[in-house]
């Protein structure tokens, strides 16, 4: 039976409007006004906000990180996207086993994945060494897995030297692919790190004073110009969290630079590094960038603002704080990098961007979904409310208030990081091409009912 979403205001990345949607089986047929609503099942959204599906391009589900694997697994972590609104994920697979071939990961994660994903989701594959075969395997899994995009490391253990990565541009530009990278200088870092340690300073608070933002600022600086020597390479900076970073990346756009985008997360706009001063608490929220200061999140909203950046992510990463986070109870640089926030993105976003006025709505549904699917090869199926498009919708009440609390998130993770903060705004129902797999924070959908996504080349990748 179709669906008709009546009167709703239907936003898009660049409009509001009160309208209906209509779906017919697993696609969007028609937006319009008045529209005619024989033998469909209606929807009354009046008074709500009718958005695309979220879009979050970078989450680690079940993620083995050395000696520890992420609480969420491909179900539980999709249950907790879905009911936050979320309906598409691209993952970032974990590195295997040192020497591996790029195509056991990729094996790997459709095992992980497959029959237990609730939403829909695609893979960015990850380079841990480069040498011939590994450059002629990414083209190789972008054409036959549509997995068109690879991320690379400057720091943690099978993190790439600048040779290496700019091989990796090189033939990223020729095959039409996009690098995420995740920008910090390991030498730095390293060198802090031990520092610390040697003098006993173990506590959480000295995790973001081992990687200070110019760690962060130096090392985006350094990939946008190795892109730029690569031929203007598809180069997307992942997790943007300092107002150095986003200096380094304005000189980039007033130099006009091509073919590169940057992502910031809900942690970076939203929590500060106030959260490690409790020598206990302070481990759940040891994730790599650290949180800045208020100055930071702030600069972060205008740089959003300002169109500067591009894509809202969440770095989904969840460990339990009451096991394995205390793994760094007597040693910060030995707790599990990583913490959860699929679920809490966009309610974080609409309260914290939207409601206090820092983005407008087409903004937060730009970052939230559309750019993610411009960035990623899957639009116009993803992120959008058009004809044609995956029927994937949210039905958002401005109107509601809500605390977020632990209690009533759906992932496997012992803990929120967002705990007690009060939202305005909250999710009514969350559609899956067609079928309603959320109502009221209630999951309805089926495990396994997450379809694989080979995407396309990026709008990156075009120029
Ligand atoms: O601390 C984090 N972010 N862990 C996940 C891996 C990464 O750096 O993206
Ligand atoms: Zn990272
Ligand atoms: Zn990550």
């Amino acid at each position: 039976m179709n669906k008709l979403i009546k009167n709703g205001m239907i936003v898009t990345d660049s409009e509001v409007f009160q309208g209906d949607l209509l779906i017919e089986g697993e696609l969007i047929k028609a937006i319009g006004t008045n529209l005619p609503d024989e033998s469909a099942e209606v929807i009354d959204a009046t008074g709500k906000y009718v958005i695309p599906g979220g879009v979050d391009v970078h989450t680690h589900m079940d993620l083995q990180a050395g000696k520890y694997r992420a609480v969420d697994d491909f179900y539980d972590g999709t249950v907790a996207a879905a009911c936050g609104g979320t309906t598409t994920i691209v993952d970032h697979m974990a590195f295997g086993p040192v020497g591996c071939s790029l195509w056991h990961q990729v094996e790997e994660y459709h095992r992980l994945a497959d029959g237990k994903a609730v939403v829909d989701y695609g893979f960015h594959g990850v380079i841990q060494h480069v040498n011939e075969s590994i450059l002629k395997e990414m083209g190789e899994i972008a054409r036959k897995e549509g997995i068109t995009s690879f991320k690379v490391y400057t720091t943690y253990n099978l993190k790439l030297n600048d040779d290496a990565i700019y091989q990796v541009m090189k033939q990223a530009k020729e095959d039409g692919i996009v690098i995420a990278v995740h920008c910090e200088n390991d030498g730095v870092i390293e060198h802090l790190k031990k520092a610390y340690v040697e003098k006993g300073c173990t506590q959480p608070k000295y995790h973001p004073l081992s990687r200070p933002a110019r760690c962060e600022a130096e090392a985006v600086d350094r990939l946008l110009h190795i892109a730029s020597m690569a031929g203007d390479a598809p180069l997307y900076i992942v997790h943007l969290s300092s107002k150095e970073g986003i200096l380094e990346v304005m000189k980039a756009r007033a130099a006009h630079q091509k073919n590169f985008a940057v992502e910031t997360c809900t942690q970076y706009l939203a929590l500060t590094d106030e959260m490690y001063e409790d020598d206990i608490e302070g481990f759940k929220a040891i994730l790599s960038p650290p949180l800045r200061k208020e100055e930071d999140i702030e600069a972060m909203w205008q740089a959003l603002q300002d169109n500067v950046l591009d894509t809202i992510g969440t770095d989904h990463c969840p460990f339990h704080f009451t096991t394995k986070k205390q793994a760094g109870a007597n040693d910060f640089t030995a707790c599990p990098n990583g913490a959860p926030g699929v679920e809490e993105r966009v309610l974080v976003v609409f309260s914290e961007g939207v409601q206090k006025g820092r983005i407008t709505l087409p903004q937060m549904v730009k970052y939230l979904c559309t750019n993610p699917s411009r960035m990623y090869g899957i639009y116009p199926q993803k992120g959008t409310l058009l004809p044609g498009s995956d029927a994937d919708v949210v039905i958002l009440d401005p109107n509601k208030e809500r605390t977020l609390t632990h209690g009533d998130m759906h992932g496997a993770s012992d803990y929120t990081c967002y705990e007690g903060m009060k939202v305005k705004g909250d999710i009514d129902l969350v559609l899956l091409r067609g079928n309603v797999i959320v109502k009221d924070n209630e999951f309805l959908g089926k495990k396994g009912d997450g379809k694989y996504l080979k995407r396309h080349k990026s709008v990156l990748a075009e120029a």
